[in-house]
């Protein structure tokens, strides 16, 4: 299973040093939060291209990095994050109206595409859309923040989309990705795997100050 760190949680001032850790720990894919100050419900801002394009050089080319977008202009705006250099945006089926044209696009400029729906919306929304994502996000908690609460009732929407996958599959079509964010730490990490889930996002859970990331990374590889 892949663990992607969400950096929210750490000390921006130490990014550099957040990266080379996670990158020494095994780490070879990040997941970067941005939001607008207008889409989630908080209302907050995290970060934006600038400071992805400094993490992407930062990290070189191996290490595979998505943008999950929580603002309400992704169709106007995914190319800033596209020439930041993430090899993968994700945007959310709540706020895009052309799914499949921001998909299209996305691949005519050579990076992947992804769908993320909240804790609110039925995985009907998504499933419709599977041919064409490379990754869907299942939503775990309300997006806004970090070091939320797992919400253990995705477990339905999650083992829907697995089953509509393997049936993809099998029909010859696309193997896409099922990541989950929100709450997922070493107590709940091998629920989530069973359920068909291959990518975790973990913010609080292994960036915190408590624990080193290779610490708390060790613990979740424990679980599994
Ligand atoms: C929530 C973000 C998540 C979050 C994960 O809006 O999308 O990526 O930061 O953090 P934890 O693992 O602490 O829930
Ligand atoms: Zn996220």
């Amino acid at each position: 299973m892949e663990i992607a760190p969400s950096i929210l949680t750490a000390d921006f001032t130490r990014l550099g040093q957040v990266m080379d850790d996670s990158v020494t720990a095994g780490i070879s894919w990040i997941h970067l939060d941005i939001m607008d100050g207008n889409w989630v419900v908080n209302k907050t801002i995290t970060f934006g291209p600038a400071v992805i394009k400094s993490i992407r050089k930062h990290v070189g080319s191996e290490v595979f990095l998505d943008c999950h977008l929580m603002v309400t202009n992704a169709e106007d705006t995914w190319k800033q994050y596209a020439d930041a250099g993430v090899d993968l945006v994700i945007a959310h089926v709540e706020a895009v109206e052309d799914f499949k044209g921001l998909a299209a696009a996305l691949h005519d400029y050579g990076i992947q595409a992804g769908m993320v729906f909240n804790p609110a919306t039925p995985v009907e929304e998504v499933l419709p859309h599977l041919s064409y994502l490379d990754l869907v996000l299942v939503m775990s908690v309300v997006p806004g923040k970090g070091g939320q609460s797992f919400m253990p009732e995705v477990e339905s929407k999650v083992r829907a989309l697995r089953t509509a996958i393997e049936a993809q599959k099998a029909g010859g079509g696309r193997a896409t990705k099922i990541m989950i964010d929100g709450g997922i730490k070493a107590h709940n990490i091998a629920q989530v795997r069973d359920w068909g889930v291959e990518v975790a996002v973990i913010g609080s859970g292994l960036i915190n100050d408590n624990s080193s990331i290779a610490e708390n990374l060790a613990e979740i590889h424990a679980a599994l």
